[in-house]
């Protein structure tokens, strides 16, 4: 008797456990993709001349924008499809289409990083490569809010 009430708790303690990895997944893929929108905001001010070129800012946000592409595709989990996310099923159905795009931001960005030096021309084309890797990724992997 007193074994099955252990038992019971422990598999309470063990759902609630699974349920909150869950949501701290969604949310720490979510906040990742809010800084990444912080990064290229930083870049696409600059390109827009709304900021002044700043070389070293820039370099750090395509070299921001291109490490969180390592760490984004591990955040999606089997089963976090479901809760507060606008990720759509498709990145469960087409996980290679997914780490594909990923990978395409994440190089985009990196010779971004490597032409910041150059100065505000040499790292246009990369932020346009990067403002539609983002995108073509939205596009396809994340359902649109009505
Ligand atoms: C490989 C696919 C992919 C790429 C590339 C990508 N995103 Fe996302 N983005 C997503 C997905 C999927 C979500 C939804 C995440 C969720 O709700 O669980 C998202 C959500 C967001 C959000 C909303 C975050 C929130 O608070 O809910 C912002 C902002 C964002 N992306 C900006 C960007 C910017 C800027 C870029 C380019 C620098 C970019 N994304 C590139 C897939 C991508």
């Amino acid at each position: 008797m007193r074994f099955k009430i252990i038992l019971a708790g422990l598999a309470l303690t063990l759902g609630a456990a699974g349920l909150a990895h869950g949501a701290d997944v969604i949310a720490e893929r979510q906040a990742l993709m809010k800084a990444n929108g912080a990064a290229a905001k930083t870049i696409f001010e600059m390109v827009q001349g709304k900021a002044p070129y700043d070389a070293a800012a820039a370099q750090a946000a395509f070299e921001k924008i291109a490490a969180d592409m390592k760490a984004f595709p591990t955040l999606f989990p089997e089963g976090s499809d479901q809760g507060k996310t606008t990720a759509s099923p498709a990145i469960w159905q087409d996980k290679a289409g997914f780490e594909a795009l990923a990978a395409k931001l994440g190089a985009d960005a990196t010779a971004g990083a490597a032409a910041a030096a150059g100065g505000l021309d040499a790292i246009k084309a990369s932020a346009t490569a990067v403002g539609q890797s983002c995108q073509s990724c939205h596009e396809k992997f994340r359902i649109k809010k009505t």
